[in-house]
């Protein structure tokens, strides 16, 4: 279906299951251990890989000394450059060769993969390579090389710059003018289960158990890099244990296991280790922005800029997009926004938790923050007086947008009213009290996707698609859309994921995958019920389904009676003008209370609120459930998330868990996420909008706002640390 007219009313709009509350379908095979994710396929005869990591940022091999691994107990294969094929090149997105060559560009860059009979040979064996390098000067820090920085040309994301009327004379004549640069750090996707994959070949066909958020995109990635037909690369991935970008892309554990298994003709299994995560995967870059504001006295915004300078490798072109959300969230005549990359020699930074947004936001909406104390307006008021009536950029109208409903819904609930908006006034014992507030805002693309939906003779119903679930819930709404379509309990449909030799799908990423999957499924279940009624000789307009049952008028049939040895019917859904003709996003806003130690710095989080409208929640409470580990991010991102680089070496320096402070229980304070209700009749056939990296958006920027609220200070490089506090 092109999606190139508004969505009429559909059975989805009756009530019925899509939408209810109901426990996860996989959560009883992953808390029993009965969900196998990659690492854990068993598999008869199989080799485990470790890998040798470059000990330099940028130069070359001059040496690698393998004779006394290979020599090494159970080593069957020792890869270097000197014996890897050749491969497939292009961006990482396209391609991901790995030992190409003796040139090392970042730290950590695989140089050899060492492959035996156990992990722990593996890895004993992995530290007997012995590699010489010749290190030449890289770039590493971003501050000191922004004179390099360049405007970036990617192929799949907007173009690096807008610019709507003039905004050098409109912010230069504004009688109220902010000028403000935040900072956000090097951070990393921390997902749970490591990078891991298990390659096995049947003579020329790869088929690969690995962790992948976007299973049709890595199967074409390894065929480029592989040289091999598309069709004869399988993935399969059921089960991931988180992602956030992080496995969005194909990583050196994918291909590094193909290449060695089909050398030694054995299955290969490889895990990074949470160490080597760090540096052979990807991560967010950091990023310098500056954000510009000029409104007349009452507050109306007459020129917003926002520039963002962030860093990726010499060869991509992949920007942090944090001025994007700049172009659509508030009014203004005079606009300016504009992305710079600076080449750096450190591993590849890609997507991560709502690239751009996530980080977008901490800066927009502190900004927004302090004009508002400028104005003497509540930062509430200032936002409702700069809501658009179109988008202001493209000049097109929004699908749906309740940012305004949602910021006075989560002010009744949070008390906003008793927020004294002079900073440093409010007490609780040692602590000073805050409460600070921002808006969220997260784009809803949709992407082509397509679902087989089978009903068999015995009434069990089985949905296929190359989609994956990485935690979020896609099994489970997925259920939930052909149980309510067809009429069935939800403990009828079986649904099948995460294998590239069923229907292909948008995967998980850009909080797009709930829609697009969830409309594919929704096709082929409105074809299914098409062919049901002409079974049962009912008009499909005005058949219902119910019970097992397919029913028009007095008459009923049951479906097992109607399928004979089994019925399906295939459905597809594909973006069309719904993306180009309406601006479309999610939209919330986020409430939080801090308190500062007025002493240590320390900040605790208190209270956390977000209200949320993303259109039609096909499930209200895997949709807190994302809503809230956004926002436990967001925790994260404001006070505890960096990756430290050395910026003589190009290294990240705290590379695990230990030292790279994700939030713990002990950091996440009473917590709420609230979805308003919204149906979005231009978004897609389930009028749902994208919540995946909702929570995240905007999250960070009110617990900035709080600590400001607090304290009196605003820190504008972020994690907001004591040490910044004192
Ligand atoms: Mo997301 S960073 O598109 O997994």
């Amino acid at each position: 279906m092109e999606m190139n007219s508004p969505v009429g009313a559909n059975v989805l709009d009756t009530p019925g299951i899509v939408g209810k509350p109901i426990d996860r379908v996989d959560g009883p095979l992953k808390v029993t251990g009965g969900a196998r994710y990659a690492y854990e396929v068993q598999e008869n005869n199989v080799l485990y890989g470790f890998v040798v990591e470059a000990s330099i940022g940028k130069g070359r091999i001059k040496s690698i000394e393998t004779r006394a691994a290979e020599k090494a107990p159970g080593v069957a294969l020792v890869l270097t450059h000197r014996n890897a094929p050749a491969q497939g090149t292009g961006n990482h997105r396209e391609a991901h060769p790995v030992l190409t060559g003796p040139q090392v560009t970042g730290y950590g860059q695989p140089v050899a993969f060492v492959v035996a009979n156990s992990f722990e040979e593996a890895r004993a064996a992995a530290y007997l390579v012995n590699v010489k390098y010749d290190r030449s000067n890289g770039k590493y820090a971003l501050r000191a090389n922004l004179n390099e920085a360049r405007v970036p040309k990617p192929s799949d994301a907007p173009a690096a710059d807008s610019a709507v009327g003039d905004f050098a004379i409109a912010f230069a004549s504004a009688p109220v003018q902010l000028d403000v640069t935040y900072t956000t750090p090097l951070q990393s996707h921390a997902m749970m289960e490591p990078h891991a994959t298990l390659a096995m070949w049947d003579g020329d066909k790869l088929m690969l158990h690995t962790a992948n958020q976007m299973l049709n995109q890595g199967q074409q990635v390894i065929a480029t890099t592989l040289k091999i037909p598309v069709e004869n690369v399988r993935l399969i991935s059921p089960f991931i244990g988180g992602g956030f970008g992080g496995k969005l892309w194909v990583n050196a554990d994918a291909i590094l296991a193909a290449i060695a298994s089909r050398q030694l003709k054995r299955p290969v299994k490889i895990a990074l280790t949470r160490q080597q995560i760090f540096h052979v995967t990807t991560h967010r870059s950091d990023t310098i922005q500056r954000v510009r504001l000029g409104t007349d006295r009452e507050g109306h915004i007459l020129a917003i800029g926002h520039d963002v300078f962030s860093g990726n490798l010499p060869s991509e072109q992949t920007y942090e997009g944090a001025a994007l959300q700049t172009r659509t969230l508030y009014a203004g005549p005079n606009r300016l926004t504009r992305h710079r990359l600076a080449p750096l020699d450190i591993p590849v930074a890609s997507s991560m938790r709502a690239p751009g947004e996530s980080v977008g936001l901490m800066a927009l909406e502190c900004a927004m923050d302090e004009i508002a104390e400028k104005l003497n307006l509540d930062p509430i008021e200032l936002r409702v007086l700069n809501e658009p009536s179109e988008d202001p950029e493209k000049h097109i109208p929004y699908s749906s947008r309740h940012l305004i409903p949602c910021m006075q819904e989560g002010a009744r609930r949070f008390g906003w009213d008793k927020r004294n908006p002079k900073p440093g006034q409010v007490r609780d014992g040692r602590w000073l009290v805050g409460i600070g507030m921002a808006a969220a805002t997260r784009g809803n693309p949709l992407l082509l996707s397509k679902a087989n939906v089978r009903l068999g003779p015995d009434g069990t119903c089985t949905v296929r698609m190359a989609m994956t679930d990485i935690g979020t819930g896609t099994y489970t709404i997925l259920a939930q859309i052909a149980a309510e379509m067809l009429g069935l309990p939800t403990e009828r449909i079986q649904v099948e994921l995460g294998d590239t030799s069923f229907p292909q799908a948008a995967g998980s990423g850009g909080s797009w995958g709930a829609g697009s999957s969830g409309s594919a499924l929704f096709e082929a279940c409105n074809a299914l019920r098409e062919k049901l009624a002409r079974t049962a000789g009912m008009d499909p307009a005005t058949a219902r389904f119910a019970n097992g049952s397919i029913a028009s008028g007095d008459q009923s049939r049951k479906l097992t009676d109607l399928v004979g040895v089994g019925m399906d019917a295939d459905g597809e859904i594909r973006p069309g003008r719904n993306n180009k003709d309406f601006s479309q996003q999610s939209y919330g806003a986020h409430f939080a209370e801090v308190g500062v130690d007025e002493d240590t710095g320390e900040v605790r989080v208190r209270r956390m609120l977000g209200v949320f409208t993303a259109g039609r929640v096909l499930n209200a409470k895997t949709a807190r459930s994302q809503a809230i580990g956004g926002m436990v991010f967001g925790v994260g991102a404001a006070l505890h998330e960096e990756m430290t680089l050395d910026p003589r070496f190009g290294y990240f320096v705290n590379h695990d868990l230990a030292e790279y402070h994700v939030p713990v229980h002990a950091d996440i304070p009473d917590i709420d996420a609230v979805f308003l209700a919204e149906l979005d009749d231009q978004s897609n056939p389930l009028k749902s909008k994208g919540i995946g990296e909702l929570g995240i958006c905007g999250a960070g920027a009110s617990i900035a706002n709080a600590i400001y609220n607090a304290c009196g200070a605003r820190i504008r490089d972020y994690p907001v640390t004591l040490a910044k506090l004192l």
